[in-house]
């Protein structure tokens, strides 16, 4: 019982109350229309130069790059033009010495390898013509999904600002990323033209746009995977730092005709200062221990990469508990302890090593409705290297997972819940869809029903505000929306604008 009551405790601070709900939400709104207003503000609020969303009548096929966490997924996408399209795609790990790599080039070269080998199994076709005759009619129309912050100066344009979600190449800070990519591609003579570049964001938006077009369109594309961040329709005349930006580059940079822009929030920096933010000793601890400690703060506390860690530190306080029998794993002679063996942690138990739990563990851990928990006493033993754990254990742990995967429901309710009142949509229309990919709203049990819960709970949002809320998977959708960019930005081309 005294185990119990512990992790209780523990997870009593992960609380995150009604009144925080609305304090953060407010705070978000606020963080919104600073960086609408001014460029280097705390959420970036970056103007992606995609300024219409895709009505499902778009034709074509498209190359689609995907970098932006653990894997880099290449793939070819054909629109048939009536809101459907087939995908041909591959994935592989990004090697984790090229996410520290000490030159830009090494991780683009390995990129575009990729690239490459993609061409030769599924289009050889057109590798090999374009072998024996260059020509201009091999070329195929990339779409560059970049999920990092990138200071976007033009459709096929950006110059990286920081890497999060582990990656740290220093030496590509500034950059243009597209450029960097397109010179790998051309030593490799690929006949690619890096023709977009996309945050995952703004592709799961025109992906949702694309596939379940309505009357009003899409409103949000959100990720809640490895990292977090949303991207959402907005009235470009609200975006003020657009007179700036227009000095700078040219006011002919981009179509104002459909006065929209599409702008990717960047929301994993929200409250960088912790103003409203909660904090606990494990966030405080992880965000110390990271590469980019005081930055993405709020997707520190909401996303995959970083619940593992959050809750890895949580176990690992309370099996170091001074008092053996609040403790965990350390149950002896319990008789709920079938095995009647001694609960033992292996020397090398990923629980000793950062990062060393992974998302997918609270998914199953929260899943778990069997009989004595049996599955978490497995995923225990087979993830953590935890030998015959006590029921005890498991509840413990159970207590520690829900209370961390809710907090980060509740605090993507935050960000998607600003997000939805700062553009008056639920005023204006009688339906506000939003379009979500990532492990956590995908794998993650309730994920969806904690974030509605808390939209009640704001009260300009309400339960009828709720109700006109859709959420729909837009399943690796940041594939399909970066061809649907790379279109747009070609006919734009052809069409010998910008
Ligand atoms: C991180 C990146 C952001 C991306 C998100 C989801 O927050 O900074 O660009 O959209 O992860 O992948």
């Amino acid at each position: 019982m005294a185990l119990a009551a512990e992790a209780k405790r523990i997870a009593a601070e992960f609380d995150y109350s009604t009144e925080e709900v609305g304090k953060g939400v407010k705070e978000f709104i606020r963080e919104m229309d600073e960086g609408l207003e001014k460029q280097g503000a705390t959420m970036s609020q970056i103007p992606s130069y995609v300024t219409a969303v895709p009505n499902g009548t778009e034709k074509g096929i498209y190359l689609a790059v995907d970098l932006g966490g653990t894997n880099f997924r290449v793939c070819s996408i054909v629109l048939h033009g009536n809101q459907t399209f087939s995908l041909t795609q591959s994935k592989v790990a990004v090697p984790h010495a090229l996410m520290e790599a000490k030159k830009a080039h090494e991780l683009f070269e390995f990129l575009a390898k990729q690239i490459e080998i993609f061409l030769k199994t599924h289009h050889n076709d057109k590798f090999e013509a374009h072998r024996r005759r260059p020509s201009q009619q091999q070329y195929l129309d990339l779409g560059f999904t970049f999920s990092f912050p990138v200071n976007q100066l033009g459709i096929n344009k950006g110059k990286l600002i920081r890497w999060t979600k582990g990656f740290d190449i220093e030496e590509a800070i500034g950059q243009d990323v597209c450029a960097l990519l397109q010179k790998e591609i051309d030593a490799l003579n690929l006949p690619v033209i890096v023709a977009a570049l996309v945050n995952d964001t703004v592709g799961t938006l025109m992906a949702r746009s694309y596939t379940s077009p309505g009357k009003t369109g899409t409103l949000i594309g959100a990720i809640f995977g490895t990292g977090t961040n949303g991207a959402y329709v907005e009235k470009l005349n609200r975006v003020k730092k657009m007179a700036q930006i227009d000095a700078e580059l040219g006011s002919a940079a981009y179509d104002k005709s459909t006065g929209l822009m599409i702008i990717n929030t960047e929301w994993g920096s929200f409250d960088n200062n912790l103003s409203v933010l909660p904090d606990t000793p494990y966030d405080r601890a992880l965000d110390a221990e990271s590469v980019n400690p005081g930055i993405q703060m709020f997707e520190k506390r909401v996303s995959g990469m970083f619940l593992g860690e959050i809750l890895r530190r949580a176990i690992l306080a309370l099996y170091k508990h001074q008092d053996e029998n609040i403790a965990l794993f350390k149950d002896t002679s319990s008789a709920d302890n079938d095995t009647s063996s001694l609960t033992t942690v292996a020397e090398d138990s990923p629980l000793y090593k950062q990062w060393g739990i992974d998302t997918s563990f609270l998914s199953i851990v929260e899943e778990d409705a069997s009989d004595r928990l049996r599955i978490t006493k497995q995923t225990l033993e087979k993830d953590l290297g935890v030998s015959a754990p006590s029921m005890e254990d498991c509840v413990a742990v159970k207590t520690l997972v829900h209370a961390i995967g809710k907090r980060a429901a509740r605090l993507a309710a935050v960000a998607l819940g600003a997000v939805v009142l700062s553009t008056n949509k639920l005023q204006e229309d009688d339906l506000v869809d939003i379009g979500v990919d990532g492990s956590l709203v995908e794998y993650y049990p309730g994920f969806e029903d904690y974030i509605r819960e808390a939209f009640r709970e704001i009260p300009e949002i309400g339960v009828e505000g709720e109700k006109k809320i859709r959420i729909g998977l837009a399943k690796d959708g940041s594939g399909l929306g970066a061809a649907l960019i790379a279109l747009t930005a070609s006919k734009a081309e052809e069409r010998g604008e910008f």
